[in-house]
Order: structure tokens, then sequence, then C-alpha cells
């Protein structure tokens, strides 16, 4: 049996691995730096200098990282429900909201021009799949429809979805406004997790991208 990790604050923490040990001692706030990590080893989609946009950005590991690849010159923006305590360089800042409910100072907070716009946002889980799924395909929907918006063309987009009913509505959606969609799923990633990222490579001009918060082409 495996040994179970311990939490801040001493409690055991029964999902611990390897994954997760890796990650405090190479101080990251979260094991799931790593799938991130596979995802630029893979398609190697952030370079120094650039833009990137984090959505469900807390506890910050993917932020840590992103700040990581695009350097001191680049610059890398988060955002979440919640906010994020770890410590940050200071090409990379998180902003605390809720991508349903942006107010006009928030949307200006987040800029925009963005060479890579990432989502792992998930929605708290419920225990229903079909619940779970429905809840992961909407905060998708609306991370793509941010995407439109406020990524360069050319520009690349990470998401992950439960995959679900809605699974290939969603992929559809993408290969519209990018010239190729890829699946992945991270080693990582655990293998009972019902998670897979959609990875959007080059994004077409924004008259092509459907407006995805609508419906309407
Ligand atoms: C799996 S965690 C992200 C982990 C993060 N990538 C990291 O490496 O630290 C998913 C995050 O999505 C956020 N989230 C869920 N719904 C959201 C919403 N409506 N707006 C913004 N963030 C949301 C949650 O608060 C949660 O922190």
């Amino acid at each position: 049996m495996k040994a179970a990790g311990k939490k801040r604050g001493g409690n055991p923490n029964p999902w611990a691995d390897h994954y997760t040990r890796r990650a405090r001692r190479e101080h990251y706030a979260a094991r799931s730096v790593f799938k991130l990590q596979e995802i630029q080893k893979k398609y190697g989609l952030m370079r120094p200098g650039q833009r990137v946009l984090d959505l469900g950005c807390a506890p910050g590991s993917w932020l840590q990282y992103a700040a990581r690849v695009v350097g001191p010159r680049g610059r890398v923006v988060g955002l979440d429900l919640r906010p994020v305590t770890c410590s940050l360089p200071s090409q990379a800042r998180a902003l605390t909201g809720d991508i349903n409910d942006l107010d006009d100072d928030l949307r200006a907070a987040l800029g925009g021009g963005f060479h890579v716009v990432l989502s792992d946002m998930a929605p708290a889980t419920t225990g229903s799949r079909i619940v779970d799924a429905a809840r992961s395909y909407q905060l998708c929907e609306m991370a793509l429809d941010t995407a439109g918006r406020l990524l360069q063309p050319g520009g690349a987009f990470v998401c992950k979805i439960f995959q679900g009913g809605d699974f290939d509505a969603f992929r559809a959606q993408v290969q519209r406004c990018f010239d190729s969609c890829r699946i992945f799923k991270p080693r990582s990633s655990r293998k009972a997790s019902r998670e897979i990222y959609l990875i959007g490579l080059g994004k077409r001009q924004e008259e092509i991208c459907p407006d995805t918060a609508s419906g309407q082409p």
C-alpha cells in the first residue's frame, strides 16, 4: 500500500502520489503542474516573452510554470474564484473573479493580445458524472469565448473538459476556431479522472470563430 502524503497542517492526503511529492520538492503549488509541463513538452505552446492567460489558476502551479517558461520579459495573468496565495514572480499576476461574471474593471485588468489561453477550470464535483460533465462544458464554453476575444490570431488554447455527452460538440467548436484540435490525456492526470485536455493550435480570425456564449455562429 502506498504511503499517504501529508497536507499542510498535518492531515494525511489520501490522493498523494509521487507527482504530489515531486511538486512539493520542486516548490510548485499543486501536482497539476505536471499536466501543463507534459502539454508544453509535447506541443511547445509557450515561448519566452509571450503573454499567457490562465483561467482557473488557483492554487497557482500553472501560473508558476508558465511564468518560468515566458521568463521576465513575458506576462502571465490568472483568474480564479479563489485567491492565489503562493508566491509568484513579477511577470505573473492572479486576479480573483468568476469567469461567468466579469465586470469592466476585471476585464480591463485581464487585458488582451494573449499568445496562449489556458483553462484548467473545473466545477466543484457533485458525484454525478452527468451534472459534473455539464458544468465542466459550461466552463469550457466560457473559456473558448474568452479565447475568441482575447487570443491573438495564430494563438493556442488549452482547455480541460470532463468527458461526457457534450464532449463532441465542444471539440467541434474548438475545431471551428483553430487550424487544428488535438486531444491529450497527460500521464500525470489520474487514470480514474474523466478529465482530458483539448488543444487548439493556430487561432483563426475572429469572424470565423463562433460566438460560443450565445450559440450563434
Ligand atoms: C483544478 S483547479 C486548477 C489548478 C491550477 N491549474 C493549478 O495548477 O494550480 C480548478 C480551478 O478552477 C476554478 N474555477 C471553477 N469555476 C470557476 C469560475 N467560474 N471562474 C473562475 N475559476 C473557476 C476553481 O476555483 C479551481 O481553483
